[in-house]
This record gives structure tokens, sequence and C-alpha cells, in this order.
């Protein structure tokens, strides 16, 4: 009994024995080669781009600070103020203007890591005591953020030496905020003109019209003994919303593209407005010349190409009657198209914060403004 019971358990063991070699092998056959052909990271994202996938890296360098976790391979732009309290939702970079090479934010915890601060030039205060008073670091660079022309720029002393970066209308400024023509894609797209209701528009705070004596009131105050000039009153809700702004301009043949002060390049979405609604602008701001440095010259008309008002309108009165020419206005329209700017009025300075978050992003240059009036002016 005893002899037997050891043979089946010696047989027993064997089994067990070789059964576990058996299973080591294979685990041993199975894993090894995969081992050997773990495709190169290259290789893999070779396959990733004929696949159209994205690959995350497998490490991944720990972040140091968990709070910015996805956001510490982009500089950070940190908005000193918000402008006018016009606050807009910072990720509208991203979904408006496809602008994500910065993390913007307006904590101001951020300061010291901030690659670019941000500066509205209207908020800052005359004794500067609202303007961050830690050192700053070596990287740091300060944006002055001013869209005003110099009639309207208040002078304030002490911020002479402060900036790095100006951003501006100015086509010389580090950071030129515009709303440009684009080259047209697809040329063979044929302009319909929208239905046109009025001859000649203006939307402006009609309680300035009577009061306020610079150029675009004395010229229009002029223009209106010539020729009809519908009226509508920029401050009314519909229009500081935005709401009808384009539409109410296309509904016209001709608008008034009036800048407030004159100043060079000082041309603004007074002019964008009527390019983009299929209406011929009318400008009065600096010389044609320089409104041909951004739109074709054939695309406006300029109150400096006639000797007065009376002439204007009678321009515009022929024009009116021959359709003709009239359509040549818009010939530029094969070539260029023009955008849409944002006229939501929390958005006002939504194109200029992002164009900043753009430049910080994509440009390292080290620079001293070493006199901004001196610049504004020249
Ligand atoms: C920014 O300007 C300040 C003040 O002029 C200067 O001290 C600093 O070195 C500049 N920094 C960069 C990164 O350009």
């Amino acid at each position: 009994m005893t002899s037997i019971f050891c043979v089946l358990r010696a047989t027993v063991t064997a089994f067990v024995v070789l059964a576990g070699i058996i299973v080591l092998f294979l685990m041993y056959h199975k894993s090894f080669p995969s081992l050997k052909c773990h495709p190169s990271p290259a290789h893999l994202r070779r396959l990733a781009k004929q696949a159209n996938l994205r690959i995350t890296p497998l490490v991944t360098k720990q972040p140091s600070r968990p709070a910015v976790t996805h956001h510490t391979d982009k500089p950070v732009v940190l908005l000193w103020f918000w402008p006018e309290d016009k606050k807009f939702d910072l990720q509208d970079c991203k979904t408006l203007f496809k602008i994500d090479s910065c993390h913007l934010t307006d904590d101001r915890s951020f300061y010291s890591r901030a690659h670019g601060v941000l500066v509205f030039h209207r908020a800052i205060r005359d004794d500067l005591s609202n303007l961050p008073t830690s050192p700053r670091a070596r990287f740091q660079r300060w944006i002055w953020f001013n869209m005003d022309s110099p009639t309207n720029t208040r002078r304030i002393s002490g911020i002479k030496g402060l900036f790095n970066l100006t951003l501006s209308y100015r086509k010389d400024a580090d950071i030129h905020v515009r709303w440009r023509l684009a080259l047209k894609k697809n040329t063979d797209e044929d302009f319909v003109l929208p239905r046109k209701e009025r001859l000649l528009c203006w939307i402006v705070d009609s309680a300035d019209l009577d009061t306020k004596s610079t150029e675009r009131f004395s010229y229009y105050r002029e223009l209106v003994k010539h020729i009809e000039v519908d009226v509508f009153n920029s401050s009314s809700v519909e229009f500081s919303q935005g709401v009808n702004y384009f539409l109410t301009i296309s509904s016209c043949k001709f608008y008034l593209s009036f800048e407030d002060s004159l100043h060079r390049d000082y041309i603004t979405e007074t002019f964008n407005g009527p390019l983009v609604a299929g209406t011929v602008p009318i400008v009065l701001g600096p010389p044609r010349r320089n409104y041909e440095d951004f739109a074709p010259g054939a695309s406006f008309i300029h109150v400096n190409d006639f000797p007065d008002a009376a002439t204007l309108a009678e321009f515009l009165l022929t024009l009116d009657k021959d359709n003709r020419a009239y359509m040549r206005y818009f010939n530029w329209r094969r070539f260029f198209t023009a955008r849409r700017h944002l006229t939501e009025e929390n958005r006002e300075f939504a194109h200029a914060i992002c164009q900043a978050c753009h430049h910080i992003g994509t440009s390292k240059a080290y620079r001293v403004v070493p006199d901004l009036y001196k610049w504004l002016l020249q």
C-alpha cells in the first residue's frame, strides 16, 4: 500500500513539475519576442500619422505645479486689468480665433511666472499704484495695451520705461491689432449685393451730432445740407449689444466710416463694418494712401477725393443712379474677404487680448520700449 502510494505521489509531483515547466516556457516564449518587437516611438508616430491619430508620449514630465498641469508647456499671459470691466470667456481665443498658444488668465497669483503681463492703459492710475509692485522675472514682458488714438490717450508720466511691447492699431506696433482683409481661396464665388433700402447711413452716438465740433461732425453737418443721411443711435440697445449692426449697414448703399480723430493707421471697425456688409464706406480719417495700406483703393470713397461735401453729395447721388459704376466698388471681393468684427459689447477687447496671447506664445524677442508717447505721436 505504502509503495503504491509513493509511486502515485512521485508521478503526481513529476506531472506538476512538468506542467509548471511547460507553463513557464510558454510564458517566456510569448512575452520575450513581443518585448523585442516593441515598436520605437518614431515608428509609432509614423503609424499614427498614417492613421491620423494623435499620440501622447508614454513618459510624461511630472508637472511641478499641479494647478496648471495642462498648461505647463505654454507661456502664461496675465491680463492685469479687464478693460472697462468687459469680461468675456477666455476660451474665446481658442473658439473664435483658433489661438491657443498661451495660457491666458486674469488670476494675479500667476504674476511671478507670467511671461506676458497685459496692462490696459486707460486703467492705469496716475500714480501707478495699481500696477504690479513685486519685481518682474527676467523672462517677463509687460505689454502696453492701448487701442486709442493719440488724441484719446491720457498722458501718464512715469510709464515711459516700464514696457517691453506695444499693442495697438499702429502698423509698427509689436502686436498690431486690426481686422484685416484676407485673400480669398475660392475666387469664382459671385457677390450678391444685399437688398438696399437706404442711400447713406451712419451709426453714431446721436447725442454728439449737434454738440461736437470735431472733423467728423463738422463734415457731417455740411454733408446733410446736400444729401439725406439716415442716422442710427449707437447708444441704443439694439446697437450697443451688437444686434442689427451688420444688418443695418447692409441695407444702405453708402456708410459714413468717419473716425473720431485723424491719425496714421487709425482706421477702425467703422471701416470694416461696411466692407463686411456689402456697402461702400465713405471714409474720413488719415489720407487715402494710408487706407490703401489696408484695403484696395477702389473699395471705398475718401472725403478728400472731393473739394467739399457738396461735391461728394453730388457724386453719391449720381452713383445711386448708375448701378454699373456703383457695383465696381465691389470688384475687390473677387480676391479678398472681410471678416466680421465682434460687436457684442463685452467682447470689444477680445480680439486684441487674443492677439497678445498669440504673440507671447510665438515670439520671444527681448525688447524695451524707451518712450511710449514719442512713439505714439510720431
Ligand atoms: C522689459 O523692460 C524692462 C524695463 O525697461 C527691462 O528692465 C527688462 O529687462 C525687459 N525685459 C525683457 C524680457 O525684455
